[in-house]
């Protein structure tokens, strides 16, 4: 047994936002919401469509043929997109991460890296199902996307296949993942959603696949994300367990969080073999740190992964609000904030009307 104790696996709380601004790193003035979090970090949904049909994402019964996407003239444009994420990045935001649906699904999706790119300090990002990377990375990389996030759920072929319910090879994705670094975007985060008994045999496996490689896994719960995945606590498998798990194969210790709000808890594997992450969201929710907004393809803003509803900026840019007005909308929508879903959850929400995360990007 490694050095991770059973009823400690996570890292040392993380310092309120109060203590923060008392450190000096929140300036006064910052937006901030009701709960005194800042805007930080920006998920852009750039298409609603996806290559995939993962159970717990897009299930084909309600993503068959006759799904109705949207249609082009209400997906924001890359112009669209630009303007409001300039406006956003004068709010704070720092990270911009590009997600779908599939966002590498959407035409000429380097273009939009490279006017991203022009923002002042920006860090592009995206979360790819890493199918069209192997052709897409050169142009990606040439771009200045900064990283990627693959979803890849086993390395089991079997267990793949049938996850993403499209009969998709594991091998194709581990080519893309392999392409995106000889292009130079390295290394990439591997995002494996655990589901009880559906890819749990499998798990180990993964962490062996990358361990030795630059690459790190994280596992994330599965969530009760929209109302369309048949989500039962049942199939969630508590990070603790897993950490346990892993840590009685090869022994890990804990590493701090990176940055004040970072998703993953992470860990080092004892040996010097890498680093894992755990996504904790149904287990111990961190919505005490969350900074982030995510923009769905048609332009509405939505300020948590469980929200109802958004609210329309394509409606005001398309319209011809100044800056200033779209600005001000965005203030008054972060600064009504007070989403809390996940620590929420335990208490239970019945009712609720979610949006689905192929429609806001996870
Ligand atoms: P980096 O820290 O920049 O690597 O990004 P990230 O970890 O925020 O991005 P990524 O898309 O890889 O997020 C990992 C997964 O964590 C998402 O796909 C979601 O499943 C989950 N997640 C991210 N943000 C939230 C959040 O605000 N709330 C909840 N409940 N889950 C989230
Ligand atoms: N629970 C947890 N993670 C999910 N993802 C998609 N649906 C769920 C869910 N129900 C993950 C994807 C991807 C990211 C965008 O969110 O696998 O890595
Ligand atoms: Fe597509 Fe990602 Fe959803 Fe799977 S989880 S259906 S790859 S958007
Ligand atoms: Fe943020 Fe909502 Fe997730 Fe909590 S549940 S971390 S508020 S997105």
């Amino acid at each position: 047994m490694g050095s991770v104790p059973a009823d400690d696996q996570t890292p040392g709380g993380h310092p309120d936002f109060d203590e923060i601004e008392v450190g000096g790193l929140i300036a006064p003035g910052t937006l901030v919401d009701r709960l005194g979090r800042p805007l930080r970090d920006l998920r852009i949904s750039v298409t609603d469509r996806c290559n995939f049909r993962c159970r717990y994402c897009m299930p084909r019964e309600v993503f068959g043929a006759d799904f109705a996407f949207l249609p082009r003239s209400e997906i924001l444009t890359f112009e669209e997109i630009e303007r409001l994420a300039r406006l956003f990045a004068a709010r704070g935001v720092r990270k911009f991460r590009l997600t779908g649906g599939e966002p590498t699904l959407r035409a000429g999706l380097p273009d939009l890296v490279r006017m991203l790119k022009t923002i002042p300090g920006a860090e592009v990002a995206m979360t790819t199902n890493g199918t069209l990377l192997a052709s897409q990375a050169p142009a990606l990389a040439a771009a200045g996307l900064d990283r990627i996030t693959v979803s890849l759920d086993s390395v089991d072929d079997a267990t793949f296949r049938a996850m993403n319910d499209m009969d998709f090879p594991v091998a194709l994705v581990l080519e893309g993942i392999e392409a995106a670094k000889a292009a130079g975007i390295a290394p990439a985060k591997i995002n494996a959603v655990v589901r009880r008994g559906v890819n749990e045999h499998t798990l180990l496996d993964l962490a062996r696949h990358f361990r030795g490689t630059p690459h790190i896994v994280r596992f994330i719960e599965f969530m009760d994300v929209g109302t369309t995945n048949g989500w039962k606590m049942d199939e969630v498998l508590p990070a603790a367990e897993l950490v346990r798990m892993i840590d009685a194969e090869w022994p890990l210790e804990v590493v701090e969080s990176a940055y004040l709000g970072e998703v993953a808890r992470r860990y080092r594997y004892r040996d010097g073999a890498g680093e894992v992450g755990f996504i904790t969201s149904v287990t111990q929710p961190f919505c005490g740190t969350c900074t982030r907004a995510r923009i769905s393809a048609e332009g509405s803003v939505y300020t948590c992964l469980f929200a109802s509803d958004g609210v329309d900026l394509r409606g005001a840019l398309r319209r011809g609000d100044t800056d200033e007005a779209l600005g001000a909308l965005i203030d008054a929508t972060w600064r009504a904030r007070e989403d809390r879903y996940s620590e929420l959850r335990s208490e239970g929400t019945p009712g609720l009307k979610k949006v689905e995360m192929s429609y806001i990007g996870g």
